[in-house]
């Protein structure tokens, strides 16, 4: 293969080494896919200003997020079932972050548990992404867990009380670890790396959830899972109850509306994520790039803001944080890299969207990240 320079190519390699129902997993978005596809397409609308004969040397793209020194701010997105895009994935992972010097965020929904992340980043802090279930000991013993395991920031998603509907899911009839019927027996046969992986590792179901949650000795399907186990009455009280069993950081995933970000203000969170689950949940939703101008408008003086969904390249990161994200995250651009090839997938995936935001800072006559702004923009080609 040649030598790769785009997340495009991770992806393509990814669809072919990675089990379709897994590969299908990540890159679907619900019902019509409209929020899914908006989610990228808006950045594409987005104008950047090209400067020219500025002082280019010495440029840095470092900055932090919740207090945290990044080398960019990117951050790896908490996704589910990370460990079956490639054997041990979520360790992996965690390791390309850690090289770098980016947050990884660690899904409920993950292969490998917290303390397997936790032992193979040598207790290098990471994030810790919660669920909220009905069984509220299960989330106290999480709390515990995620806290004893040295995580940095506890991350509450917001939009998944039920799970919005994606058709390849159910027609893959997708499930941890997968169940062997001939069509999944046959598809697996054509991804000899990705099963030779697997059957080098015990992880293959998920780590924080079966032996922790009685009575929960596999998945079976997803959806099902889902609908028995997440608490359909998730609200502001439980944020409250949460943050202050942790007593840490917290980040608040999955606002997209003005008044829900004024609300998470004043449950006193650190920072929020203005997201819509990458297009997973509401279809039809605003994309997030589109929708972050006004939260920011609206709270950004009180609490930093971040954003995930549709980043693809720097310039996408670059556009975010000129519309006022303090931090945004990546999700599928960095599956595809552990899909197509594990540890150093994820940390090409990195380093592409480093030197991408790095040249494009340049480009628009910025050399450090606290100089980006809204002026760095075309005017009339961003949402306000
Ligand atoms: C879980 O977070 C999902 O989007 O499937």
């Amino acid at each position: 293969m040649s030598v790769i320079t785009t997340i495009e190519e991770l992806r393509i390699l990814a669809q072919k080494r990675v089990p379709r129902m897994f590969y299908d997993y990540a890159d679907s978005g619900s019902w019509t896919e409209s929020t899914y596809r908006a989610n990228q397409s808006d950045f594409q609308k987005i104008k950047l200003r090209q400067r020219v004969a500025v002082n280019m040397e010495g440029r840095s793209t470092a900055s932090t997020m919740i207090g945290q020194k990044v080398a960019m701010p990117v951050a790896i997105a908490p996704t589910g079932l990370t460990g079956m895009q490639h054997a041990d994935g979520e360790i992996l992972a965690a390791r390309a972050a850690k090289k770098f010097g980016v947050p990884f965020t660690l899904s409920t929904m993950s292969i490998c548990s917290i303390e397997d992340v936790s032992k193979g980043t040598d207790g290098h802090p990471f994030w810790f992404q919660l669920y909220v279930m009905r069984d509220r000991d299960f989330i106290e013993r999480l709390i515990e867990r995620a806290r004893a395991a040295n995580c940095s920031a506890l991350v509450i998603t917001l939009d998944l009380q039920i799970l919005g509907q994606r058709h390849k899911d159910l027609k893959n009839g997708l499930s941890a670890p997968p169940k062997l019927t001939i069509p999944n027996i046959i598809n697996i046969a054509s991804k000899p790396r990705w099963a030779l992986g697997m059957l080098g590792t015990s992880r293959r179901e998920f780590g924080n959830i079966v032996g922790h949650v009685k009575g929960v000795e596999n998945m079976g399907s997803l959806s099902a899972w889902t609908a028995q186990q997440f608490d359909p009455r998730l609200n502001w009280g439980d944020v409250e109850w949460i943050k202050k069993r942790w007593g840490g950081k917290i980040i608040l995933k999955g606002i997209q509306d003005v008044e829900d970000a004024r609300l998470a203000v004043e449950s006193g969170a650190d920072a929020m994520i203005v997201s819509n689950h990458g297009g997973r949940q509401l279809d039809g939703a605003q994309s997030s790039i589109e929708a972050l101008p006004a939260i920011v408008d609206a709270v950004g003086k009180q609490i930093e803001v971040h954003m995930d969904g549709g980043i693809r390249s720097g310039q996408d990161v670059l556009k975010a944080r000129a519309l006022g994200a303090q931090g945004t995250y990546i999700g599928r651009a960095f599956l595809y890299g552990l899909g197509a090839m594990g540890q150093p997938g994820v940390e090409k995936a990195l380093q592409i969207i480093h030197n991408e935001l790095d040249l494009t800072m340049a480009f628009c006559g910025r050399t450090q990240m606290d100089t980006v702004d809204k002026s760095i923009l075309l005017p009339g080609t961003f949402p306000q």
